[in-house]
């Protein structure tokens, strides 16, 4: 094999990308972090992509000139003979000072290998969370939240379906150091259907907007157009009161309209839904005090439909207050729930509806979305094609990634490959909130988790 002897060489035509045309001999892969020396002046660059071809050619970008105040990722420039050199610990330790990546979320895969970081700053675009299950999404999603809420003073409110961060608020006893100090310190509330007074999660019908509220009746303003146009009519009625409240005087109407939009809550089973307030608080009032974080434990209500309602009437509302510009960020985990392109009941149309416009909207307005999912065919394109980060986690479906492909253009095609070969916790993360692409193993917990996988119980062993 030929090794040059004063190492391999690289060129730039556009000051963007750099081509190293013969790397024989050298140990960068897709990921590694080079500096290329090239007329007076070093840059640092990212391999994307090794061929495997002879000779091995390097493929990549600049990411900013290396100058004595740090990395400046403003600044690149074309060359023609630049000297490729390894990169030091110390030199991504520059790029994320400079960058303000000081989110630590886990170990860099490739070379020079130390801390993987993330800029908190760059929160205010939506994310998007993707791999397959099993892959570490909502784990390593909590390493990002841990993080988040301990290094920033964005509120966060968790729509979390399968319980798992209801137990985000308690730090293990043996965490210490920065991040769990401040974890300790930081106000997190978690709302449950079937909680105590004060910590309920709960919804109120009576401010919803009135097209709200035809979709939780399923009222179609031209096939249902006369119960439609009660409901219209009868708005300061239904500003007064609960549905309960409502019920009684809808029956004993003597407008036939009237009586049928009674019965239409009554065969939908409105009045018996947990999720009304009632006496108690709504989500809206608990999220209006701006806690560090709300968790939303949906998946507890007796039917499917009422952790949309919650979803709607809090989208809503934040909606509504957008001129407030009062910055929150969502996070979706299993977003299919809420976001998938194939949900047709009228509840859920008027959630993703609702969840495309703050997508395509909302950034502006302070409201950031982070969507986790399995594939991403699953979160409609009108939000996922709005989402300006990218974690993915190993997924194996080739069709998913060129999906991928198409999304994230700033994700390289060599790094999105390697997806299929991540273990549990592994993953690529690509977009503003990281300084360069980057493969990485997230870190360990330092907060509980709610509900982890159920072991097979084996013989011999007692499970109790
Ligand atoms: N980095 C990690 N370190 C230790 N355990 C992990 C790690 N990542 C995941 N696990 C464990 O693996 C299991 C599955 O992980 P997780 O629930 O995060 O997967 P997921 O991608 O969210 O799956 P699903 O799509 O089914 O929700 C959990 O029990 C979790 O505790
Ligand atoms: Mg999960």
């Amino acid at each position: 094999m030929l090794v040059h002897p004063s190492g391999p060489t690289a060129r730039s035509d556009d000051g963007r990308s750099f081509l190293v045309a013969d790397a024989e001999g050298s140990a960068f892969v897709a990921g590694s972090l080079i500096v290329v020396r090239a007329d007076g002046r070093r840059q640092l660059a990212l391999v994307e992509e090794r061929s495997e071809t002879t000779p091995v050619r390097l493929r990549g970008r600049l990411v900013g000139e290396v100058t004595a105040d740090g990395i400046d990722t403003r600044a690149s420039h074309a060359f023609d003979d630049g000297r490729v050199e390894a990169v030091d610990e110390a030199m991504v330790h520059n790029l994320h000072e400079t960058t303000g990546a000081m989110l630590a979320v886990g170990t860099r895969l490739t070379s020079p290998g130390g801390p993987a970081r993330l800029l908190p700053t760059r929160f205010n675009r939506h994310t998007f969370w993707c791999g397959q299950s099993g892959s570490g999404k909502t784990y390593a999603l909590g390493v990002v939240l841990e993080q988040l809420i301990a290094h920033t003073a964005l509120p966060i409110v968790i729509f979390d379906p399968n319980s798992d961060f209801v137990r985000l608020g308690e730090v293990r006893p043996d965490a210490d150091g920065p991040t769990a100090e401040a974890l300790r310190e930081r106000d997190i509330r978690v709302l449950r259907p079937n909680a105590d007074a004060g910590s309920r999660l709960r919804a109120k019908f009576l401010t919803m907007p009135l097209a709200s509220k035809a979709a939780v009746l399923h009222l179609d303003p031209i096939a249902d157009r006369e119960e439609f146009n009660e409901l219209l009519h009868l708005r300061t009625v239904f500003e007064a009161g609960e549905l309960e409240d409502i019920l009684s005087a809808l029956l004993d109407s003597e407008v036939p309209a009237q009586r049928r939009l009674a019965m239409r809550v009554q065969n939908l089973g409105l009045p018996d839904w947990e999720v009304w307030a009632g006496q108690d608080r709504s989500v809206t009032d608990v999220v209006a005090e701006r806690p560090d974080v709300t968790v939303l434990d949906l998946g507890g209500f007796s039917t499917p439909d009422q952790q949309l309602v919650v979803a709607l009437s809090l989208l809503d509302d934040l909606w509504a207050r957008r001129d407030e510009r009062r910055p929150v960020l969502l996070v979706i985990d299993e977003a299919h729930n809420l976001a998938c392109p194939q949900l047709d009941s009228p509840i859920a149309v008027a959630v993703r509806e609702r969840l495309i416009q703050i997508a395509a909207e909302g950034r502006k307005y302070g409201l950031w979305l982070l969507l986790s999912t399995q594939r991403p065919s699953k979160v409609h394109p009108g939000i996922i094609s709005q989402c300006d980060n990218l974690a993915l986690m190993k997924m194996t479906s080739p069709t998913d990634l060129d999906e991928l492909g198409t999304y994230f253009g700033y994700a390289p095609t060599a790094l999105l490959e390697h997806s299929p070969w991540f273990r549990q916790g592994e993953a690529l993360f690509a977009g503003g909130f990281v300084p360069a692409p980057v493969l990485a193993k997230v870190g360990s917990r330092l907060t509980y988790e709610g509900g982890s996988d159920v072991d097979v119980p084996l013989i011999g062993h007692s499970n109790t």
